[in-house]
């Protein structure tokens, strides 16, 4: 076989590195249009809802929280107040270290796969954690269909709103792997739960972690991104 001179070796080689940086582009815009895809939760329709900061003083010590929580599955119908929303998600998933980003919830290897979702009866929202906001979603009063969706639970269409959690598993699992990521991601949920059982205590409010419900029907009453998947539904409100 004959030997190359050494231009044309050069003009392969080029050819060769310029093809890979053409590929590597291309993988790399692909990328970013799947997960601007995933990230668009925002009905660009409605304002985003700013929350009132949140505070880090109760009423009730930690224990006395604790000693107090037992699942309430029947509510007053009063609305809660934006103070009280902001307090419940915050204590889930609020950012509780600005330098770190670091949440109110422990996460394996600061993945942070949660996201929250308020449902009332104007609307579904999602949880903003770094801004502290709620995003429109979907206006109208959805709280009969997640009802629906948890299998006919009707204490769901009964309280004034609903906190669910779900997660986008890959943000964990990608570095951790499927069977344990996936583990982790249940247990930060755990975590994420606990805190807004607690803290609707704190605040006089009553609530219960809902984990019978049909999977693919609270994702269609939400209108979740294929890749999130609903974990827990916590309605919340003023026992009655
Ligand atoms: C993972 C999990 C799933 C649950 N799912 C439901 C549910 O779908 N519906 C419901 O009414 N309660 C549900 N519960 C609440 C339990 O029934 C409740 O925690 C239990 O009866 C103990 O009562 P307590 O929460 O008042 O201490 C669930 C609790 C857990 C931990």
């Amino acid at each position: 076989m004959a030997s190359k001179s050494p231009p044309e070796i050069i003009k392969i080689g080029l050819g060769v590195f310029f093809g890979i940086i053409v590929v590597l582009l291309v993988v790399l815009y692909l990328n970013t249009l799947s997960r601007s895809e995933q990230d668009i939760y925002i009905n660009n329709d409605e304002e985003p809802i700013i929350l009132p900061s949140p505070g880090t003083k109760g009423e009730l010590s930690l224990e006395e929280a604790i000693v107090a929580r037992r699942s309430v599955r029947v509510f007053r119908p009063d609305e809660l107040d934006y103070a009280q929303v902001s307090q419940l998600l915050w204590a889930a998933q609020g950012i509780t270290d600005e330098a770190t980003g670091h949440r109110a919830a422990p996460s394996a290897g600061a993945t942070y796969p949660l996201e929250l979702y308020y449902i009332d009866s104007k609307g579904v929202y999602r949880y903003n954690p770094s801004e502290n906001l709620l995003e429109p979603l979907k206006s109208g009063d959805y709280r009969s269909d997640l009802a629906s969706a948890a299998l006919g639970q009707n204490f769901i269409s009964q309280a004034p709103a609903a906190i669910v959690i779900s997660a986008v598993y890959e943000r964990t699992t990608s570095g951790y792997g499927r069977a344990r990521g996936e583990r982790y991601v249940h247990i930060e949920a755990g975590h994420a739960a606990q805190n807004i059982h607690l803290q609707a205590v704190s605040l006089g409010l009553g609530s219960v972690p809902v984990g019978a419900f049909n999977d693919n029907q609270v994702k269609r009453v939400l209108s979740l991104p294929e890749n999130n998947e609903p974990i827990y539904i916590i309605p919340v409100g003023m026992p009655n």
